[in-house]
């Protein structure tokens, strides 16, 4: 090989070594066409040359000059497809890939109780009443009769926030949805008939406790609304809600400030995995003489019921659900089982 073609192999070689990386091309490009570069460098060698010699010396320059720019051209272009395929390669659109769609959405279960609830309430001619999460001391406490000292009032008990209403006690996250009966009461006429569904909170956390849950209040109060309006009502929601007429309802005597008598709601389902157990879903009773003054009513010409109930027993009985904190991990594969 002679010395002209060597340099043209090299030159290809160069070229070829040069990555994607423009300007190693450029560099081995002026390694020979450049202006010190080796055919540049020979073509000014020419001038020595006697004319003959000059020109057939300076055509197989020139042939091998050609020779190398057509390589740079033809590694350019490679590299510019190359540099082009990555770039489409990397923005590929699998168009037979099956669309992601949108996810729907669903309702979460113990929302479906909430609204499955409000439905039958106001069925029977119960208004539906929303009240603040955060309570104060009178309104979650005192008025329901609660003493000073109840231990429910405790700090082990409830949430305490900081700040203090106007008397100066401290504002709590309401523990159960019973302050929605005075705050209700005091802003209607009689007959009072409502439900007030809603978050409620307590320092507890177990597998059937969580710190954040969810109640129903029911407060009927009118000339003569009896136990037996209780009894009624109650028992026409849990079949209306568990959809069957195969159930026991059950009112066993239990305690609270509030009411007086007062009562525990447990129902027994005749047939199904729960068959024939005792189960607690609520408390009820007869609201107290002191309860409804702190209405505003006299208690001499009003009376009648409340009850507090657990959308998440409700749910856990509707369901099967055994774990109350399968409700609050956000697990997709429990959560579309409702939907
Ligand atoms: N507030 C009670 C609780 O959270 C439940 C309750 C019991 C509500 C009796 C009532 C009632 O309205 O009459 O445990």
């Amino acid at each position: 090989m002679d010395s002209l073609e060597q340099l043209v192999a090299s030159a290809v070689q160069d070229f070829m070594a040069a990555q994607d990386d423009a300007a190693a091309l450029e560099n081995a490009k002026a390694k020979y066409l450049g202006k010190t570069g080796q055919i540049t460098e020979l073509m000014k060698g020419l001038g020595k040359l006697d004319p003959e010699a000059r020109k057939a010396q300076g055509a197989l320059i020139n042939a091998a000059k050609g020779q190398i720019e057509a390589a740079l051209t033809a590694r350019r272009d490679a590299l510019a497809e190359a540099q082009m395929q990555t770039r489409l390669n990397a923005e590929a659109i699998d168009v037979s890939l099956p669309g992601r769609g949108r996810a729907g959405g669903g309702l979460h279960p113990v929302m479906r109780t909430w609204e499955r609830v409000e439905a039958i309430f106001r069925s029977i001619g119960f208004e539906v009443a929303d009240g603040p999460e955060i309570e104060n001391d009178w309104t979650n406490f005192t008025a329901l009769n609660s003493p000073e000292n109840h231990p429910a009032r405790s700090m082990q008990d409830t949430f305490y926030i900081e700040g203090d209403d106007s008397t100066g006690k401290p504002l709590l996250l309401r523990t159960h949805t019973s302050p929605m009966q005075v705050r209700y009461a005091r802003s209607h006429t009689p007959p009072i008939k409502v439900i007030a569904p809603g978050r409620t909170y307590r320092v507890d956390s177990d597998a059937t406790h969580s710190p954040m849950f969810h109640q129903v209040e029911g407060l009927w109060i009118a000339e003569s609304i009896s136990f037996a309006d209780l009894k009624g009502v109650y028992l026409n929601f849990v079949k209306a809600f568990f959809e069957t007429d195969d159930l026991q309802v059950r009112f066993r005597p239990s305690y609270f400030p509030f009411t007086e008598p007062s009562a525990e709601i447990d129902i027994a389902f005749g047939s199904g995995p729960l068959k024939g157990r005792w189960l607690e879903i609520s408390g009820s009773g007869q609201v107290h003489p002191s309860v409804v003054r702190n209405f505003g009513l006299d208690p001499e010409k009003y009376i009648g019921f409340a009850f507090g109930s657990g959308l998440e027993r409700l749910t856990m009985l509707r369901y099967g659900v055994s774990d109350l904190r399968l409700f609050y991990e956000g697990d997709l594969r429990f959560l579309k089982q409702f939907n």
